[in-house]
């Protein structure tokens, strides 16, 4: 895998094994998974797989989640892009999940909406997705406005199923997709 896109105060690039420590402090605290079923890291061999497994996504899909850092400073601020989802959820199989998560220290700085503009704006144009979709908590108010104000529209509430290890069967979930 090979990408680097650079916004105004932002490079997106691969995840790599060496974030494996600022990934564990995203992922250990509680308070960044809230609205992602709780299951927050307890040991850092997590992170390690979650890299190893975004690794083979890069290889088996060409896509995966990837890395965000400041560019003035280098730091390590979370990830966004795209999953290939080969679960069925919401009927849909086979899709284009879009998403994003970031450390608590950097939110309300508007990085995820800068890093997500630039990442759809790579699958739109690049990759030539044209179904792309998205899910969150239905009280991820922040997720939900982040998703708004990149243009996309709520279809429905759904039911999580518990095909991912995500958050509780039954969930009500939000079910969004980019564009009209
Ligand atoms: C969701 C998340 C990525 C947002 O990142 P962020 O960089 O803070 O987002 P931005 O600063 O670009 O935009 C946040 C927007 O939500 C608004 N917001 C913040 N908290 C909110 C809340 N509780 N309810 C409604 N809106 C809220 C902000 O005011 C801002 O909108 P504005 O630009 O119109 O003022 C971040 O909170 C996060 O990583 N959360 C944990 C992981 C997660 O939930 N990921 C999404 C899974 S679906």
């Amino acid at each position: 895998m090979n990408i680097r896109i650079e916004t105004d105060r932002l490079v997106i690039r691969p995840l790599e094994m060496t974030d494996e420590t600022s990934m564990f402090e995203m992922d250990s605290d509680p308070g960044v998974h809230r609205y992602l079923g709780n299951h927050f890291y307890t040991r850092i061999e997590q992170s390690r797989d979650n890299i190893a497994f975004i690794h083979q996504q890069y290889r088996e899909n060409g896509i995966g989640r990837w890395a965000v850092e400041e560019k003035t400073t280098g730091n390590f601020v979370g990830w966004v892009g795209f999953k290939l989802i080969q679960e069925t959820i919401n009927e849909h199989v086979n899709f284009i999940d879009f998403g994003y998560r970031l450390m608590q220290k950097h939110w309300n700085k508007g990085y995820a909406s800068e890093a997500g503009r630039a990442a759809l704006d790579y699958g739109l144009n690049v990759l030539g997705y044209k179904d792309i979709y998205a899910m969150t908590d239905i009280d991820n108010g922040a997720s939900r406005r982040v998703l708004e104000k990149l243009g996309f529209h709520l279809v429905e509430i759904f039911p999580y199923n518990g095909a991912l290890n995500w958050r509780e069967v039954n969930a009500p979930t939000t079910w969004y997709k980019l564009g009209v």
